[in-house]
């Protein structure tokens, strides 16, 4: 049994109404019961917390990072601006999974560059709130005593 921890950044809250072409009809409360539930079947414990602040942000994982095993984040447009949420994640040492909702990679160019991606195990973009459920499946692989490094370096 492993605590996980799950973050959303700025706008996230808005999920549900917030530009639903883009990011679809689920809310972030529905994410967050769905994957509560989803680690709890699979025998594990998770928190979650959404901020608008980046240094909000910064305070939570560092506070809860040294009870975890797995950190997924979709720090929103943090994403592409944060330096200080990068150096966080390396300061407490956790394994890190990137999620978005949308696939950042078709959308404007400036969404392309992630200030985390390099430092995380691996990415999931663009399948709406699935991609959730994609990360915690993919952290619950590479929790099973016999997976595989998930770092090749
Ligand atoms: C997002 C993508 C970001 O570029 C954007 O700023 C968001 C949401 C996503 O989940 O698709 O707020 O992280």
């Amino acid at each position: 049994m492993a605590h996980l921890l799950l973050v959303h950044g700025p706008n996230l809250n808005l999920l549900g109404t917030r530009e639903p072409e883009v990011y679809g009809r689920t809310t972030l409360a529905d994410i967050n019961r769905q994957m509560e539930q989803a680690a709890v079947q699979a025998g594990h414990t998770l928190s979650h917390f959404q901020s608008n602040h980046e240094g909000a942000i910064v305070d939570w994982v560092q506070q809860h990072a040294p009870e975890a095993a797995y950190l997924m984040i979709n720090p929103g447009a943090l994403t592409h601006t944060s330096v200080a949420i990068r150096d966080a994640i390396l300061a407490v040492g956790i394994p890190a999974i990137e999620v978005h909702l949308s696939n950042v990679h078709r959308r404007e160019p400036f969404r392309r560059h992630s200030y985390l991606a390099d430092i995380c195990v691996g990415q999931v973009v663009g399948f709406g709130a699935h991609s959730y459920q994609l990360a915690l499946q993919a952290v619950c692989h590479l929790l099973q005593p016999d997976s595989p490094s998930p770092s090749p370096s």
